[in-house]
């Protein structure tokens, strides 16, 4: 038999699996409608989450229109408050954590390194959600065209993701500010701007785009572009965190552009650690190109998929800390069957019904160290960190 020409060949799959995705699109309906936080807070947790005690928090409820955490029909005993109740709660008793608008810069934070496969979207959903649980209002950007982090807040990327909803919309020139592809999530506190594969055909676009500027300044200003994007929506949040593809283009660079601070996850492998080091020199030589001026506020990497079972990542924990120093967390994002879990189901650890509190105290230590970081750039938290004893 003759060989089917290739173009009739991919005619065929693509008539076949297009209408496929097409049925799934319309069976299932936006997953989004669907998904919600379903962990409830009990009421010592959401003691400790506002800051006051549960006979307050009990007496409170009235006052505030809050309804009784919700009880459990077998014992009648209370299971727990929702994270709208919490927030309530805090903005009652004035316990959310804001930056002062008079005197924080929101914090742009990308998670980013060349490499694939290393945890940044990992390390973004679910730091993502450590701040929203502990009451900060947080702006995921996923910027890459894998769209993994847009998936984990629920929505199907490219049956119900398209270009105009992603960064493209500013960056193509649609929109002059990134205001109208922001969207709420089912996830109190996080709202996000979501990705789909059309970033990835965007690419050649901005090239082309670049091609066309007429001055080194010009072509220079079309990096800057996404960080522009981010100041028309800012100042609504406390933290942007940015998601960023595993390669090197007009995208990824637009990104470290934009941020004010770089969490490099770096898997606890000698390979992925000698091209951290690779990541370093080539960030070092485009800064250097496209915006000299720049200045991060930190720049720190994260060791992740440590499996402490083997004695060489220990080791490679003390390569870590000789190595990069002072720009390392010291604490390290264990590998965690639950987060692989939690990948597939679409559930993260924070979101848990029950959740892991190992995994928990695990990711609270990691991100808690970042948190810090933040909190040290904020000049209304000085006292706070100084009655501490932190700086
Ligand atoms: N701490 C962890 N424990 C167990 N599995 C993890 C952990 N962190 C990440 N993974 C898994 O490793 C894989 C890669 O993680 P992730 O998608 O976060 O990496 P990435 O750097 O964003 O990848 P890419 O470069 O493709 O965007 C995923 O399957 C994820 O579930
Ligand atoms: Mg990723």
């Amino acid at each position: 038999m003759p060989a089917t020409p290739a173009i009739d060949k991919l005619d065929d799959i693509l008539a076949f699996s297009e209408n496929f995705l097409e049925k799934m699109h319309e069976m299932g309906q936006s997953p989004h409608s669907r998904k919600s936080l379903q962990r409830l807070f009990s009421p010592s947790e959401a003691a400790e989450m506002v800051g006051r005690d549960r006979t307050t928090l009990a007496r409170a409820e009235a006052e505030l229109g809050v309804a009784p955490p919700v009880r459990n029909p077998d014992n009648n005993r209370r299971v727990g408050y929702t994270l709208d109740q919490i927030q309530a709660f805090r903005a009652h008793f004035k316990t959310l954590p804001h930056r002062d608008a008079t005197q924080d810069r929101p914090m742009v934070i990308a998670c980013q390194n060349f490499k694939g496969g290393v945890g940044k979207s990992t390390t973004c959903i679910n730091f993502a959600h450590y701040l929203a649980l502990k009451g900060y209002r947080v702006l995921v950007i996923d910027t890459d065209s894998q769209a993994t982090t847009t998936s984990m807040f629920g929505y199907v990327p490219d049956a119900e993701i398209k270009q105009d909803d992603t960064i493209l919309a500013y960056l193509g020139g649609a929109h002059s500010t990134l205001a109208p592809v922001v969207r709420r999530t089912y996830f109190p506190g996080i709202d996000l701007i979501p990705a789909c594969l059309a970033l990835y055909e965007a690419e050649i676009a901005l090239v082309l785009h670049i091609a066309e500027q007429t001055s080194p300044e010009a072509r220079r200003e079309v990096f800057a572009e996404l960080r522009y994007g981010i100041q028309t929506v800012a100042d609504e949040y406390d933290v942007v965190l940015l998601d960023s593809p595993p390669a090197l283009g007009v995208i990824s660079l637009n990104v470290l552009i934009a941020a004010d601070a770089l969490v490099v996850p770096t898997a606890a492998k000698m390979f992925d650690f000698s091209s951290t080091v690779q990541f370093f020199r080539m960030i070092r030589t485009y800064v250097a190109q496209l915006a000299p001026e720049k200045s991060y506020r930190w720049i720190s990497v994260l060791t992740t998929l440590f499996d402490q079972r083997y004695d060489s990542q220990r080791q490679f924990v003390d390569v870590m800390r000789a190595c990069f120093g002072e720009s390392v967390f010291q604490r390290v994002f264990f590998h965690a069957a639950e987060v692989i879990n939690a990948s597939a189901q679409f559930v993260g650890p924070y979101e848990q019904i029950k959740p892991n509190r190992k995994v928990l105290e695990m990711m609270d230590g990691v991100f808690g160290e970042i948190e810090l970081a933040i909190l040290r750039e904020w000049p209304s938290k000085r006292a706070e960190l100084n009655a501490r004893g932190i700086i």
